[in-house]
């Protein structure tokens, strides 16, 4: 992953250099490092009629992690990505599967607005880390979710140095090392994604982890990450 220097003056063209070289082998290495999406998508239990929004979707691997029957009685999918190779691949998956209701989106996850106005759901599996503004990413989301509307994430992240009673604690060198380590791919683990999802969404599923590098047995340092699922409050208490 980090071998290859990542160059290009906005977001999207440092994106397209990270991803077009691997692209192609992309979801046969990821498959191991980014754990916890089919999990997540058994959690977020889509329903019939529903209009759902992945953001930062790659290659739309998620969608093959969904059961497919609901898959094809949900209303509308849109996976959204700004890198132009990564959608390529989600394209070409979307025909291979005959998925006549799922749309590709080349946008900014930031910006972007669905054309219904309003969804049921939203997924960020492993892509706010890739963000830089995370913070906009997830309060777009926010607003174009309905009143009781689902966000699920999957991600790594690192704890704060105290967290609350109930969330994980990790030593002094996971919170020091995986920021570090993840960095030079442009990938930046917070320690506030998880506390802000949890003050602006009403918590459904909370899953805090530390697992073991794939492809690398004698690495004794695990990897953190979290699984989350919550609820857009009815009552709209963030505005
Ligand atoms: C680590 S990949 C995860 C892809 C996919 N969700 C998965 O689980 O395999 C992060 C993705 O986020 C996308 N991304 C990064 N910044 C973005 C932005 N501002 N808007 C939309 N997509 C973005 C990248 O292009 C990349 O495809």
């Amino acid at each position: 992953m980090a071998l290859k220097p990542v160059r290009g003056k906005s977001h999207a063209e440092r994106l397209e250099s990270f991803y077009v070289a691997q692209v192609d082998a992309y979801d046969r290495f990821r498959k191991r490092l980014l754990t916890g999406r089919d999990e997540l998508m058994r959690a977020m239990d889509p329903k019939k009629g529903e209009v759902w929004v992945d953001l930062g979707c790659g290659t739309g691997a998620n969608l093959t992690m969904m059961d497919q029957h609901r898959l094809a009685e949900l209303k509308k999918v849109y996976l959204v990505d700004l890198t132009e190779s990564m959608l390529r691949v989600a394209r070409e998956r979307v025909q291979e599967n005959g998925w006549e209701n799922v749309e590709t989106v080349c946008a900014d996850a930031t910006i972007w607005t669905p054309p219904e106005g309003s969804v049921d759901a939203v997924l960020f599996s492993y892509s706010l880390t890739m963000i830089p503004d995370w913070f906009a990413a997830i309060d777009r989301a926010y607003e174009f979710l309905k009143p009781g509307g689902i966000v699920g994430v999957v991600d790594f992240y690192i704890a704060r140095k105290y967290p609350s009673e109930r969330r994980m604690r990790q030593s002094f060198s996971t919170r020091w090392f995986w920021p570090m380590w993840f960095s030079f791919d442009n990938l930046f683990l917070s320690n506030d994604i998880l506390p802000y999802l949890s003050r602006k969404f009403e918590e459904v599923t909370l899953i805090e982890r530390e697992d073991r590098l794939p492809f690398c047995p004698v690495f004794w340092k695990k990897m953190p990450r979290f699984i989350f699922v919550g609820r857009k409050p009815q009552v709209d208490s963030n505005s």
